[in-house]
């Protein structure tokens, strides 16, 4: 589905198929896992260096999947003629970094993700009310988060300035 707004950037709302993109960002990759620890969980904590956990990570199969899912999703981008290697692209909430990850692996050399919480070295951490880029630094943006998209206005003056199309994750 393509949406014109006037007083937004260009939107396109578009469905992916697979549930499990659909996750909120931050939400842990392993649900049996309590999370988030509270300050007075005293029990030791283990200590993995980032490069090893995100290694780890990167090997399942549900990151393998979801990368997946967006590369087909950002394909059909790319068969509207909206995406292309040159584009500057900026994710927002893009939680641990699959559409950055996605994007990359396609050959889109360059690659914004931002989000609350950083999740090195792919997404760096952003308050999306309040993005420290340029005016109209990027061709494209994509969030997976259709509410905070939409609302607050403020979020949507911040794309409106940095980005020319901006693009929605909705889950069918
Ligand atoms: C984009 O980059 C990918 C990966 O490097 C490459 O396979 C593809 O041919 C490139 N596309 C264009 C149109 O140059």
């Amino acid at each position: 589905m393509l949406l014109h707004n006037h007083s937004f950037p260009h939107l396109l709302l578009l469905y992916l198929q697979t549930p499990e993109t659909c996750v909120p960002p931050g939400t842990p990759h392993k649900p049996h896992l309590r999370f988030p620890r509270s300050s007075c969980d005293t029990s030791p904590r283990e200590h993995v260096p980032i490069e090893k956990k995100n290694k780890r990570l990167w090997s399942t199969k549900i990151w393998k999947k979801t990368v997946g899912s967006y590369i087909e999703f950002f394909q059909a981008i790319q068969d509207l003629g909206l995406l292309n290697n040159d584009s500057k692209v900026l994710c927002v909430s893009a939680g641990a970094g699959h559409e950055v990850m996605a994007l990359t692996e396609m050959g889109v050399l360059d690659v914004t993700g931002v989000e609350l919480v950083e999740s090195s070295p792919r997404v760096s951490r952003a308050d999306p009310h309040n993005l420290q880029f340029f005016d109209d630094v990027f061709d494209l943006a994509f969030s997976g988060h259709l509410a905070e998209a939409l609302f607050p206005s403020r979020f949507a003056s911040e794309i409106e300035r940095t980005v020319r199309w901006w693009g929605v994750f909705a889950c069918s």
